[in-house]
């Protein structure tokens, strides 16, 4: 018997060449006892000392490697020697895997299944939480209990998503330190190393109570995409028993009074509203790990200029409105006698939504559905700063305040009395002046300062 240890116990590279040579040399699986660093190894197996001979060519599609990939990740012991098998019946059978009937086959489909729905569970799963570093610099720490190894393979996902902040995730097999530059791999944790609750918890948790509709609930189908055994380490999920239990009363009320989705958990100061979306993750955009960017000016403002959302300049800089439109609009408001320093400054959307391109990264206009989203801290900008008049610039800007996106060519220039007595005030947005040329540039310029300037009337009497 021939005893083949896996020194680190997800290492395919380590596992494929060992089988490589294991097959080249004519091994058949029954002399062959696969062990793991950490698990039991065969008492009968002598120490890895495969017969030397002639190597012969091993043969393994791309489909194999792909799900051998996987199939290491897995947690049962047993998982080597079936890929030991499967390879080894593939140099007489190259079509094997085609055959779904094939218990081997059937056994190893199963397993990467059961992979790849844990690698997208951490990937959904995984909630951080802010502390505060030594230096004074805030790192969010998550706590993870993944059933199969799949950290290391999740981590370019984690790395990609928050590339500008710094975050740890502890799991029971070891752990993933990024810094914002390098990323780190340290010692088993558990638990008790990681934060158990942060001011932003209290939020997200009467988020979720408001967002969890009584009138769709399909216990069935959230189980399935939220097992139990992820809920102890989710915060919403601890609620869970109780939304259930509360369901049908709570879908009585909500049709008897309407209630607004929202309710139980507004904002009650910019700080809870910055912290807030610093930790959202409520829409793909939230997700993208890019920087929420915060509004800014006096606290109570008369006039909020609204935009889509920070560009690429304003992640940086964690200012909205530093970059190329942000230099247009203040000359702009600069001639319509508009002071910006006077004004909150705001965006729809919190964070950058982009597509990489190389190094750069591209603008992508955020989805209705996304901009609905965040209304939710829009609102609360809004609520608290009690502007008397908005300005939205374009329709991203205007969607998050009306909740419809209007034609601006229509509506531009007026004022747009709302039903709480505020007014909002349409234009174009400041990036669309900056990608025109020629006459239509300078028409949509001038239309432009036509706007600020019917705005700066505006303020003059309100
Ligand atoms: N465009 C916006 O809409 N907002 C910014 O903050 C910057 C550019």
């Amino acid at each position: 018997m021939i005893a083949v240890d896996l020194h680190e116990p997800d290492d395919f590279e380590a596992w494929r060449s060992e089988a490589r040579r294991l097959i080249g040399l004519g091994t058949p699986p029954d002399a062959v006892a696969w062990s793991e660093a950490g698990g039991t190894s065969d008492l009968f197996a002598a120490p890895s000392a495969a017969p030397a001979g002639p190597a012969r060519e091993v043969r393994a599609s791309r489909a194999f490697v792909e799900l051998a990939r996987s199939v290491v990740l897995h947690a049962d012991p047993a998982r080597l020697a079936l890929l030991y098998r499967v390879l080894w019946r593939l140099q007489d059978c190259p079509r094997l895997l085609d055959d779904a009937a094939d218990r081997d086959v059937a056994a190893l489909e199963r397993l990467a299944r059961q992979v790849r729905r844990d690698i997208h569970k951490m990937r959904a799963f995984v909630r951080f939480r802010s502390v505060t570093d030594d230096d004074g610099v805030e790192r969010y720490i998550a706590w993870f209990e993944p059933e199969h190894r799949i950290e290391r393979y999740n981590a370019d996902f984690f790395v990609n998503r928050f590339a500008s902040q710094r975050w740890s995730i502890l799991t029971p097999r070891l752990s993933l330190h990024w810094d914002g530059m390098t990323l780190l791999e340290g010692l088993p944790a558990s638990k008790a190393d990681a934060p158990d609750e942060d001011a932003t918890e209290e939020l997200w948790l009467g988020y979720y109570r408001s967002i969890f509709n009584p009138a769709r609930l399909k216990v069935g189908m959230m189980l399935k995409e939220m097992p139990r055994r992820y809920w102890k380490n989710l915060p919403e999920a601890r609620q869970i028993p109780d939304l259930i239990a509360g369901a049908r009363q709570r879908e009585t009320e909500m049709i008897a009074i309407g209630a607004s989705l929202f309710e139980d958990a507004a904002p009650t100061s910019l700080e809870a509203v910055a912290q807030g979306i610093a930790q959202c993750r409520r829409c793909a955009i939230g997700c993208n790990g890019t920087r929420a960017v915060m509004g800014e000016g006096p606290a109570h403002a008369a006039l909020m200029i609204v935009g889509e959302q920070p560009g690429d300049t304003e992640e940086r800089e964690n200012r909205p409105f530093v970059g190329p439109a942000g230099q247009l609009l203040d000359r702009a408001l600069g001639e319509a006698g508009i002071d910006r320093q006077a004004a909150y400054i705001t965006n729809a959307v919190k964070h950058f939504k982009f597509a990489p391109r190389g190094k750069r990264r591209l603008h992508q206009t955020p989805t209705a559905g996304e901009i609905d989203i965040c209304r939710w801290w829009l609102d609360g900008e809004r609520a608290l700063v009690k502007p008397r008049v908005t300005l939205a610039l374009g329709a991203s800007s205007a969607r998050g305040l009306l909740g419809r996106t209007p034609s601006i060519g229509r509506e531009r220039g007026q004022a747009l009395v709302q039903p709480d007595g505020t007014t909002v005030w349409l234009t174009a947005h400041p990036s669309y002046l900056l990608r025109l040329d020629g006459a239509a540039r300078e028409r949509e310029h001038a239309r432009f300062a036509e706007d600020l300037a019917g705005l700066s009337k505006l303020l003059a009497n309100v």
